[in-house]
Order: C-alpha cells, then structure tokens, then sequence
C-alpha cells in the first residue's frame, strides 16, 4: 500500500495523468509540508500551477511549488527549458505577496528561452495554420529542439558574460537567417538581447547550481524529495497524441534525466488525474463535450488556461487514456482531484472503451487520426447531487461518489490515494487505509 504523506524519508514523483492542468499544483503544495526539497524536471512556463493557500492563490509558471514553505529548497532541474524573464517576474510576484524565493536554485545545465525561442513559436504555429497545435507560444518547442540540435544557451553561460555574448551572436546569426528568410519576418537585434540577458544574468547568477549534487546530498541524507512534473502524460512527444504534444517527456521515466537521478531511487509514483476530463489547444480528446454538460463543467471549474487564460475543453473522464497513462507511469496511486465539480450532476459517466469503424477498441490508440475518429463507450453511473467539498474522509462521501472513485480504480487498476475536493489545502481527503 503507498504510504502517501506519513513517510518523510522517500522520493515521491508526482506526474500529470491526462492532458496537463490535473491539479499537481494543489497536490506538490500539500506534500510540501513534509519534504525538504521540491524538483522541476521537465517542462518550462508553459506549465500553470495553481496554488491556494493561507499566502493566497497563485499561478506559478516555473518556480516549484514547495516555494511557500520556508525550509523546502525548490530546484529548477536540468530538464527544465527556463525563461529567465517569467521567472524573475515570479520571484518578484512571490516576494510581493510575502514569499521569500531564496531557496529556489536553477541547475547550470537548464537550457534558456532566448527572445528567439518566442518569436519562431509564433511564427511556426502560424505557418501550421488550420493544423496549429496550440502551443502556449512561449517558446518552448524551439528550446527543446535547440537543446537536441545542440545549438541551446545554458543557464550556466549567464555566469560568463564573455562567453555568453559570443554564444548569442553565433546562434543569433543562423536564427535571424531563418527569421528573416524562411518567415520574412524582423530580425533580432545582438545587442539589445545581449543587454536583455546581460541583466538577467546579475540577477540569477547567484542562483544557478550544480543541483544534481544538491539533490543527491538530500538523498543522501534521507529527506523527503519531491519530483514535480508538468503537463500531462498524453502531451508526452512519444506516448501522447503527436504531433499534439509538447516538447518535452512529462513522464516518470524522464524525472531521472531530467533531474538527475536513478529510477531506483523513487519511491512513489502519483498519478495526479482530475475526476473528469480537459485538454487546451488542438490534438483529438475522444470525450470532450462541445455541449451544455461541457459548459457547465468548464463554468463550474472555472477551466480556463492559467497560463494562456484560453477556454479548456471540458468532458467526461476517460479511463482508457488514464489506465493507459498508469501503465506508461507506474503509479504507486492517483490524486483524484476536483471530485466536487461532479456534484450537481444526476449521473455521471466514465468512458470505458472507445468505438471506431465497427471495431471497440480497449487501449489508447497510437495514431492520432484514429483517436480523433473514436467515439467514448460510456458507462453511466448514479451522480450524488450532495456537495462533497466538506468530506474530509472516504466513508464521509456520498455512497454513490465512493462508488464513482472505485470504479475509476478499478478501470485504471490503481488506487486512490488522495481524493481532492476543492482548491484549498484542507478540502483533501487522504484515502488510507485505501478502499478495496
Ligand atoms: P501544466 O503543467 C495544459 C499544451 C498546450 C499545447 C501543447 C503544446 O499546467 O499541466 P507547448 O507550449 O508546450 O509547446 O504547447 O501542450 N500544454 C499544456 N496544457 N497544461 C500544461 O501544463 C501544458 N503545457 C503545455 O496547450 O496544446
Ligand atoms: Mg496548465
């Protein structure tokens, strides 16, 4: 049985089980309280993690979301695309509002959003036309593809300006080339990026790190880590619906690289899944509703990008996609979330299997054109219309909403080991010992 939040000394990974904005916000900043340090691994700002709690509710793009307890040292792993700018505007935001960031450290070896990175974003999700995938635009496709192409700014070279310059203007001449010949679109000036960076660079370099190190030593020493993960196991570039993904592996099996640590050395996998369904920008999501049931979870929920404040695309929880994605992750458990958005419905439903030219297909299917052919196979189950959000036990929820969260175990084969039901730290239920 996974212990969730009674074990201190361990490495638990919490990774995104659907399209990405399933609540790991929520969840990292409650199993905060016992760990002493709080690891990104993948991703960038276009990552949106919301967080409510006694400082308020905050949006965090890239800093971890451990920041609010003041014994957590928060790292920006090596496997983290950062843009110095957002970041320093979140430091500033945080300090604000009385949250001091001075234990947020950014590994030497995490690749930097350049003002290039932002523009061929736009410029690439123009040309794809009628086809975009609805990336966030901020750069974060052209950082990953730089880093692979081995043509990436490291946050390691802000701590050498010289270093620094000659890097930008070697790679700033082949990317003004594609700018302004393949795009017809105004090149970028050295300079000013330079001075851009060059102010960065004052700021943050006190922050940047060998974290790897930092992360061993805890582990070393026995304190509880924690591995935060953004976006979603289906916008995976391998696993999720390509070419509607994003560009880096939200999976568990990337918290290793992305971090720098072993697989062994992970104790927990959570799966953290909302108890329906949404996904932002483009791609195939076989159980969106483009109905009043979709509207009213979307109002009720509030689903609206907290990173591009675009309408999220509301439906019916699919357990076939999610099973999927607790196979890919290994989840020890899942984070059930938002189960009070269910509230008001007479019944409910779960998507079983899918159905395609004739044929009911049981598992998530690898091409993305077939997906969007596939329509949901439902089961419908009794709704509870009672409110959930003051249950703080299991038994406490009504008989049909335990009935809901067992049979979503059932189909995904994993347990529950959170059920969360509003935004606030203590509208959580912590299912232990776990149902059958
Ligand atoms: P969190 O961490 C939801 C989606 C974008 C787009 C696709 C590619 O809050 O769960 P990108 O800018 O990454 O190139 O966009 O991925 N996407 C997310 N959707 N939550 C996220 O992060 C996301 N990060 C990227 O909407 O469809
Ligand atoms: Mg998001």
């Amino acid at each position: 049985m996974p212990v969730l939040i009674d074990e201190p000394a361990s490495v638990q990974l919490i990774v995104g089980a659907q399209w990405g904005d399933e609540g790991k916000g929520k969840i990292i900043d409650l199993l905060s309280e016992r760990a002493r340090m709080v690891v990104r691994f993948s991703g960038g700002d276009n990552a949106g993690h919301t967080v409510v709690n006694p400082h308020g509710e905050f949006k965090l793009h890239l800093v971890p979301s451990g920041i609010f307890y003041p014994d957590v040292t928060c790292i920006l792993g090596n496997g983290v695309v950062v843009n110095p700018g957002s970041l320093l505007a979140e430091i500033d935001d945080l300090h604000k509002h009385g949250v001091d960031a001075a234990r947020l450290f950014i590994s030497d070896r995490a690749h930097l959003i350049m003002p290039y990175h932002l523009v061929l974003d736009g410029l690439e999700e123009k040309r794809r036309g009628a086809k975009a995938i609805g990336t966030t635009l901020k750069g974060i496709g052209p950082a990953f593809t730089d880093k692979v192409a081995r043509q990436g700014i490291r946050a390691g070279d802000l701590l050498n300006k010289t270093t620094l310059r000659s890097r930008l203007a070697e790679l700033l001449d082949l990317k003004n080339a594609i700018i302004t010949r393949v795009y017809g679109a105004p090149a970028l000036s050295l300079d000013q990026v330079y001075d851009e960076y060059s102010g960065y660079a004052d700021r943050l370099a006190p922050r940047v790190r060998q974290t790897e190190i930092m992360l061993h030593d805890a582990i070393a020493r026995k304190e509880a880590v924690l591995l935060e993960g953004a976006q979603g196991t289906l916008l995976d570039p391998d696993f999720g619906t390509y070419p509607y993904t994003t560009s880096s592996s939200p999976l568990a099996g990337n918290a290793c690289i992305g971090a720098g640590l072993g697989p062994g050395q992970i104790d927990h996998v959570i799966g953290v899944a909302k108890a329906y369904s949404t996904r932002v920008g483009g791609g195939p999501m076989p159980t969106e509703l483009k109905d009043a049931t979709g509207e009213l979870i979307r109002e009720r929920a509030h689903e609206f990008g907290a990173t591009t404040g675009r309408p999220r695309r509301c439906g019916w929880f699919d357990a076939v996609a999610v099973r999927f994605a607790a196979r890919l992750n290994g989840f020890s458990s899942i984070a059930l979330t938002r189960l009070d958005i269910l509230d008001i419905f007479p019944s409910v439903k779960i998507c079983v299997a899918y159905r395609a030219g004739g044929k009911t297909i049981d598992h998530f299917p690898s091409d993305t054109d077939l997906l969007e052919r596939c329509e949901p196979v439902y089961e419908e189950l009794h709704g509870w219309q009672t409110p959930t959000e003051r249950s703080r036990q299991f038994g406490a929820l009504p008989a049909a909403a335990q009935k809901y969260v067992e049979r979503i175990e059932k189909l995904i084969g994993c347990p529950a080991g959170i059920v969360s039901v509003g935004a606030r730290r203590e509208e959580t239920i912590v299912v232990n010992p776990l149902p059958a």
